[in-house]
């Protein structure tokens, strides 16, 4: 018998044996044939993962990129054509709800995208609805103006009464364009001549000038403010929009005030926020209608509404909110009406 050497696998292994007769047998293993009988026939593995392993494997990925892909890119192709439909002009158009229940950053964005139609909405219909108001309102003085004409046409003797309608028309219309400016102002939010002034020192000035109208009706004004030592009124925005604001409120109070009432200004600070607090005895406002004076052309029926155009408390509004402040009203006990400005206090 062949001597086995290690690490070496012979061909075939003969050994000659001895039967309980004495007979010799000669025994022969074929070591090769045997061990390619019980090898593989082919080569059936890749890595030793069996073949059909790695078929499903395969499948597998390639059906799960395909649902990530139209997963990433359905919500696109929506967002793409919610964009189209945004740049043709239709605001109506949301994305959040066809999200389904995602909860990832496509569908912030989508909700991003949400507000953001909502806010152009509203501000574009804010705007259709103003120049409808404008267009409106400016109307009936051109008419008066056009009628002065013809009756001065007519009859010389019209002229003088006619010129004098004439001037007073013009006068209102310039009035109105001058508040729509103010309001056109105030409503672009990023003042460009911000700077840091004084509330005590200007709503004291608009008391002051306010003093000096209401001699003739006899109306008193008085100012109360936390003014000590340590108070200060610092606030950061534009002057000239809140002095507007600020007189556009104590004007409506004095006209609403009659002889021998009080119109009382108060200006106090409370945590972040600097108050101003403008309250009359007059008549106040219905309950039901509160909310809607601070809307451009809204005049509530009145005998002592005046010839204004309504546009006072819109400016007001618009300037608080440019100033990132508030304003709200409600009626006085027994009577009148309060109106409460909120600023926030610029501390260093
Ligand atoms: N102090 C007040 N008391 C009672 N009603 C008021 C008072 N202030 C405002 N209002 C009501 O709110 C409406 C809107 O006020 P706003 O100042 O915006 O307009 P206006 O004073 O009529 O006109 P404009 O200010 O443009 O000259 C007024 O027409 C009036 O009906
Ligand atoms: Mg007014």
């Amino acid at each position: 018998m062949e001597a086995l050497e290690p690490g070496k696998i012979p061909k075939e292994i003969v050994e000659f044996v001895q039967g309980p007769k004495g007979q010799g047998y000669r025994l022969r293993y074929d070591v090769e044939g045997l061990m390619s009988e019980y090898r593989p026939k082919h080569r059936e593995h890749m890595l030793n993962i069996p073949t059909p392993l790695l078929w499903i494997g395969g499948l597998g990925g390639l059906l799960f990129s395909a649902v990530l892909a139209w997963n990433l890119t359905r919500p696109m192709l929506q967002m793409r054509r919610a964009f189209g439909r945004v740049a043709q002009g239709d605001l109506s158009v949301r994305l959040f709800s066809s999200m389904g229940k995602r909860h990832d950053e496509l569908s912030d964005v989508a909700r991003d995208f949400d507000s953001m139609a909502e806010r152009l909405q509203v501000l574009v219909k804010a705007r259709e609805e103003l120049l409808h108001d404008v267009s409106h309102e400016l109307r009936s003085p051109l008419a008066r103006l056009q009628l002065a004409i013809g009756l001065a046409r007519q009859n010389p003797l019209n002229v003088e009464t006619s010129l004098q309608r004439i001037e007073h028309e013009a006068g209102r219309l310039d009035k109105m364009i001058g508040e729509l400016l103010a309001l056109s102002r105030a409503e672009n939010s990023n003042m460009p001549d911000e700077e840091y002034f004084d509330l005590f020192g200007l709503v004291e000035a608009v008391v002051n000038d306010a003093r000096y109208e209401a001699q003739l009706p006899g109306v008193e004004i008085a100012l109360k403010a936390d003014a000590g030592v340590q108070s200060d009124f610092t606030v950061k925005g534009n002057a000239e929009l809140m002095r507007r604001a600020i007189d556009n409120v104590v004007r409506n109070a004095l006209r609403f005030s009659a002889r021998g009432q009080t119109v009382t200004v108060s200006l106090t600070q409370a945590e972040q926020w600097l108050n101003i607090d403008v309250e009359d005895q007059g008549p106040g406002v219905e309950e039901d209608k509160l909310s809607s004076i601070f809307d451009p052309f809204v005049r509530v029926k009145s005998p002592l509404s005046g010839k204004g155009y309504g546009l006072g408390l819109a400016i007001t509004r618009k300037v608080m909110i440019a100033h990132e402040g508030k304003v709200d009203a409600h009626n006085a006990v027994p009577h009148g009406l309060v109106i409460s400005l909120q600023v926030p206090h610029w501390k260093i």
